[in-house]
């Protein structure tokens, strides 16, 4: 089998972006979101198979899965869907973001995962091997002010990948987490804010952040690697950004001696 991996969230930002690195790479690929139209865009411009699926729908997912079997199965699978939903204090903030912020990046990433595994299998069965890579954050791995229901859904989803690497073990399918930093995506702190531009911008001022092709060729050059080859965990950050709580705004200059 050629080399075919599948990335959810793929309609925007670090999903197209991998998107668009696998197929430079000679990777056929595959892109699923919700929004049919962002795919198609996509599709065009890299010749990605689309599937428009909710990764919070069983159903969707179960059909997502069985396309996939039967348009030529799948050697790679990226969990990247996800985002978060507010900044609110735990005191603040209110169950139904944190149930959307689980729903998308914890329980999507399990069905999604247990869906694909047969695929997988089978494709490591043809091919000799698979890879799982998920798209965790640094927020999975520290917690910060106001990162609450994020934290919380991305600490699981670090969990349940470690999990998931001790089940498989055994299997030639790797399991990799990678755990970007500030990334500047169009929508991901939009979305967050709540639609808040302003806010959006003062996030971003004057500071370097990573772009999502930054974190698309390290995502992609981890599936590069030799098969028997696994980044457990990959943490990427900015340079201006020493941890969640240091962001350093302006200029990098080395110090003066
Ligand atoms: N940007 C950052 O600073 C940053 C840092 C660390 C980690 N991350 C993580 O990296 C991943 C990608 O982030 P990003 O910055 O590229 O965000 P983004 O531009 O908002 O992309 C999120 C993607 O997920 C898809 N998605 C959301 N809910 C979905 C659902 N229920 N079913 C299927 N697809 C769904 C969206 O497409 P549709 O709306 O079309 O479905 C979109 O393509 C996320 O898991 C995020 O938590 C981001």
């Amino acid at each position: 089998m050629q080399r075919r991996v599948v990335v959810t969230g793929a309609s925007s930002g670090i999903g197209a972006a991998s998107v668009r690195r696998f197929a430079e790479l000679g990777w056929e690929t595959v892109a699923v979101a919700r929004r049919a139209e962002r795919l198609e865009a996509l599709a065009a411009e890299t010749g990605a198979h689309t599937i428009v699926c909710d990764v919070t729908d069983e159903g969707q997912v179960a059909q997502m899965a069985a396309e996939v079997a039967e348009t030529g199965g799948a050697t790679g699978l990226v969990n990247n869907a996800g985002g978060a939903l507010g900044t609110d204090s735990v005191e603040r903030s209110s169950n139904d973001d944190w149930r959307r912020m689980f729903e998308v990046n914890v329980l999507g990433l399990r069905s999604v995962t247990a869906a694909m595994l047969p695929v997988l299998r089978e494709g490591a069965r043809t091919s000799g091997w698979a890879s799982i890579l998920n798209l965790t954050s640094t927020a999975g791995l520290d917690a910060y002010p106001g990162g609450g229901g994020y934290n919380a859904a991305k600490f699981a989803a670090h969990a349940v990948t470690s999990v998931l690497r001790l089940e498989l073990g055994g299997e030639p399918i790797r399991v990799m987490e990678l755990a970007p930093g500030l990334v500047h995506t169009e929508e991901f702190t939009l979305k967050r804010l709540r639609g808040d531009a302003e806010a959006t911008n003062r996030v971003y001022a004057d500071v370097i952040p990573l772009a999502a092709e930054d974190v698309a060729r390290v995502l992609v050059g981890a599936f590069e690697q030799p098969p028997h080859v696994n980044q457990d965990l990959i943490v990427l950050r900015p340079v201006a950004q020493s941890s969640v709580f240091h962001t350093h705004r302006g200029e990098l200059a080395p110090k003066a001696q």
